[in-house]
């Protein structure tokens, strides 16, 4: 996949530094050539010897090694390779790249180059939420910089949350969406997918069947076409596609502020199940059995995601798509629904009983514009997926 293409990998100093190694080896395997740089951070955690060993190659580390200097300058370094990689991206190095500060090998080598850049950023999840780094993040990601990751988990430090680095075939398929030639490269596109929970107390909660299954397909078909994607899942039964960036939501809430987080995108795709309703007053202690009482539940409006996406003033995406699971009326329902929520397109689909829709492996719609109501055979989700996708680059290529 990678056969001949020329990566510049930049290893930061963070505890993840070791993931550096398998990734070398990895994208080696692929056929690419690795050029190590390792910052002095870095080596406090990988050795240079090490890394060296894996990448066949030396590895630069000082901008003023004189030596180097002689066999390659440090602007040819960067501009030679096909895509510079960051991987751990440390906050200091993300701040230093959105800065354009330039004082040692990796930030001069950022700077001085055109090359395509994809981060992999690795750090406590603090210094991860921490405003300054959410600016720098926002600041990259305007630059055109590639962003892979943080996966939420655990981490060294003990804590847990967002921040550690994302795992190597995740970087892997980041690197080859990042070097594809599809014609989404370059573009910015938001999925959104799964159900949403919605709590009653803290063990219970309100959700829906949906798996999840289209919108990690269409991320996935999005990706391939060579898609920047931004993934925002409910708690779906189906892994989420691999090169994405992952953002993990549980309620409708949390899903429209990690929505938000994800905006300016080119274009959005709301494949979520989202809950219309969430429990007003949700118990912070289980409820109890009592004798001869049942709990009242009442419930209180979510916001509509799709709606508010669809109706923003300013920096609105260039193409927003809906989707609409019907039992009845499926067409009529999803051309009103469209009107009324001010998306371009509708992705309408019959989940009636029996179809074996939600939570299947096929899936039968209809894709309704402004001007049309396309019905498209029963196939197979991913196949869906693909046809969406190339439909999204052709309407985007044909915006501009
Ligand atoms: O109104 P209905 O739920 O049928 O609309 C379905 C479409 O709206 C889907 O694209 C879904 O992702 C989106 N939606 C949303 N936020 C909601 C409800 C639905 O984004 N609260």
């Amino acid at each position: 996949m990678l056969a001949s293409k020329r990566i510049l990998l930049i290893i930061g100093g963070g505890i993840a530094a070791f993931k550096s190694l398998d990734l070398i080896r990895r994208l080696r395997e692929q056929g690419a050539e690795v050029t190590p740089v390792l910052t002095r951070a870095g080596s406090e955690f990988v050795t240079p010897l090490s890394i060296s060993a894996l990448a066949g190659r030396k590895v630069f580390q000082d901008l003023f090694d004189l030596t180097d200097e002689a066999e390659m300058g440090h602007i040819e370094l960067s501009r030679s390779a096909d895509l510079i990689v960051v991987a751990p991206a440390t906050a200091d190095l993300m701040a230093k790249m959105a800065g354009g500060q330039a004082d040692d090998l990796a930030s001069t080598l950022l700077l001085a180059t055109d090359t395509p850049v994809l981060i992999a950023p690795a750090m406590n999840v603090r210094m991860w939420e921490h405003a300054a780094t959410q600016r720098n993040l926002a600041t990259l990601r305007s630059d055109g910089i590639g962003v892979v990751g943080p996966n939420e988990g655990d981490m060294a430090c003990g804590e847990h949350g967002p921040g550690r680095m994302a795992e190597v075939p995740e970087v892997i398929a980041a690197v080859q969406a990042a070097l594809a030639d599809g014609p989404l490269k370059g573009r910015r596109v938001l999925v959104t997918s799964g159900p949403t929970h919605e709590p009653i107390d803290p063990v219970r909660y309100i959700a829906n069947r949906s798996s999840g299954a289209q919108g990690t397909a269409l991320a996935r078909a999005l990706g391939a076409l060579g898609a920047e994607v931004v993934f925002v899942t409910g708690p779906a039964s189906v892994p989420p596609p691999e090169g994405v960036e992952v953002v993990r939501v549980e309620t409708a809430q949390e899903m429209l502020a990690a929505v938000e987080a994800a905006l300016p995108v080119d274009a959005a795709v709301f494949a979520a199940a989202v809950a219309d309703w969430h429990v007003l007053g949700a118990s912070l202690s289980k409820l109890k059995k009592t004798k001869g009482g049942l709990p009242k539940l009442e419930f209180a409006e979510n916001p509509d995601i799709l709606a508010r996406v669809s109706q923003m003033k300013a920096g609105r995406p260039g193409l927003v798509v809906g989707f609409a699971a019907e039992t009845d009326d499926v067409i009529e329902n999803a051309t009103a629904k469209r009107a009324r929520k001010g998306c371009d397109w509708i992705v309408a689909n019959d989940v009636g009983h029996g179809t074996g829709i939600m939570g299947g492996t096929e899936n039968a719609v209809t894709l309704i514009s402004a001007d049309a109501a396309e019905p498209w055979p029963r196939m197979p989700k991913a196949r869906v997926a693909q046809q969406l996708a190339e439909r999204i680059a052709r309407a985007l290529l044909d915006a501009h």
